[in-house]
């Protein structure tokens, strides 16, 4: 039995197609938030499959021991074009989050600089569930109890850029930033406090890191977050749609930050498998193949558009759609919750994430075509209207907080 650390809808998905999931009743769901912004391709995506099957059939593990081709292939890949110096394999987000912190604390000490290893992150912030990840994560709800966290992580409020100017000292070893938070409610970074950290940790002698864990990977319309601000990080870490659904996470690092790693400094027994790597690469092929960028930029503003309507069209229970690309929250107006819409939303056929704030959550797959895109606002619309319904029929918790 499944230990409850989640909070699983009461529903048994068996298979996945394209933009679509199957349940074992044999239902059909609209899949809008992509496995957690991970099926970039959709489910069960031939070329993904092959190239999976293929790299099965072939090597499944070699440990990090010795060189193989998927990873040395896909190292190079990334590398080449986030135009940086060097990759390092994990298995998840919170991993990837991981090597860059410890990455930051040994750039610095290697220079001398013992007592800078202070990692700055913001309020706001989500980089994942291991302790160095829940330490730099402004979440008092996901670390209580959990305690003593490591120690030397600092905040500073999202996109205030004064704040940051101040809190950037000489202990400060790197910022560690998500170019658009997810979990917090989908907010994005502006410009401008992106380009204050990058002047800032330049001035001061401090990494930047960017967390594209979720907001990577093509998400908003690039390869990478960061190519949409035009402000370059020193470190990146990608995981989630990298491998279009099997565990990966890698760590990016520029000429200046990827010297600090010297063998036995970090380890991971499964980082950079032959079998995510495979997939990976295939994907990166497929994006390539498939402009994706173009598809997603596309979708982006038609989703934009169409969302915003609809908030216009029931401006008592949603706000106006925010986030970039197809990374996209929709806030649900107090005294209104967006659980019984997402849950309403699954009973019509369409599933969508919550996130921090009150907010619907919106990461489909990169694919999604046009009539998906609008089958699903209409569907949400639907979902809007059913729980608005049972909130004006029923006494429950939302009219009661009203
Ligand atoms: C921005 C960000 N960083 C890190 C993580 C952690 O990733 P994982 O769950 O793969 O450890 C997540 C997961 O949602 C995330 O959204």
């Amino acid at each position: 039995m499944l230990l409850e650390t989640y909070n699983r809808a009461p529903v048994t998905i068996v298979r996945g197609e394209g933009c679509e999931l199957l349940d074992d009743r044999g239902r059909r769901y609209l899949d809008f938030i992509g496995g957690l912004a991970v099926a970039a391709l959709g489910h069960a995506h031939p070329a993904i499959a092959e190239a999976v099957a293929a790299q099965a059939r072939t090597l499944t593990h070699a440990s990090n021991l010795y060189h193989h081709e998927p990873a040395g292939t896909l190292a190079r890949e990334l590398v080449a074009r986030a135009r940086m110096s060097g990759a390092f394999f994990c298995n998840s987000g919170a991993e990837a989050n991981e090597a860059a912190i410890k990455l930051a604390r040994k750039w610095a000490f290697r220079r001398g600089e013992r007592e800078r290893t202070t990692i700055l992150a913001c309020t706001g912030s989500f980089h994942g569930r291991t302790l160095g990840a829940l330490a730099a994560t402004a979440n008092a709800a996901y670390q209580e109890g959990f305690g003593p966290l490591p120690g030397g992580f600092a905040f500073v409020p999202f996109n205030d850029t004064a704040a940051l100017d101040s809190a950037i000292a000489s202990r400060v070893a790197a910022v560690i930033v998500e170019p658009v938070q997810g979990e917090s409610g989908v907010h994005a970074a502006t410009p401008d406090f992106l380009a204050q950290a990058r002047r800032l940790c330049d001035e001061r002698g401090a990494l930047l890191i960017f967390d594209e864990v979720q907001c990577g990977v093509g998400r908003l319309g690039t390869l990478f977050a960061f190519e949409r601000f035009g402000v370059r990080p020193d470190v990146v870490t990608f995981a989630k749609a990298l491998a279009n659904g099997l565990p990966i996470g890698v760590m990016l690092a520029n000429e200046r930050a990827a010297g600090a790693f010297r063998p036995g400094d970090h380890g991971s027994t499964f980082g950079g498998s032959p079998v995510p790597c495979a997939a990976a690469l295939a994907h990166l092929r497929l994006r390539d193949e498939l402009d994706l960028d173009a598809r997603v930029r596309a979708r982006s503003r038609q989703l934009f558009d169409a969302l915003a309507q609809l908030a216009r069209a029931k401006s008592k229970v949603l706000g106006s759609p925010r986030g970039m690309g197809l990374l996209i929250g929709v806030p649900v107006l107090a005294p209104y919750d967006a659980a019984a819409i997402v849950a309403q939303a699954r009973e019509g056929g369409l599933l969508i994430g919550s996130a921090g704030g009150n907010t619907l959550r919106f990461a489909p797959p990169l694919i999604v075509s046009e009539s998906e895109a609008s089958r699903a606002v209409e569907l949400l619309a639907t979902a809007v209207d059913r729980a608005r319904q049972r909130w004006s029929t029923t006494d429950d918790v939302c009219s009661k907080r009203a």
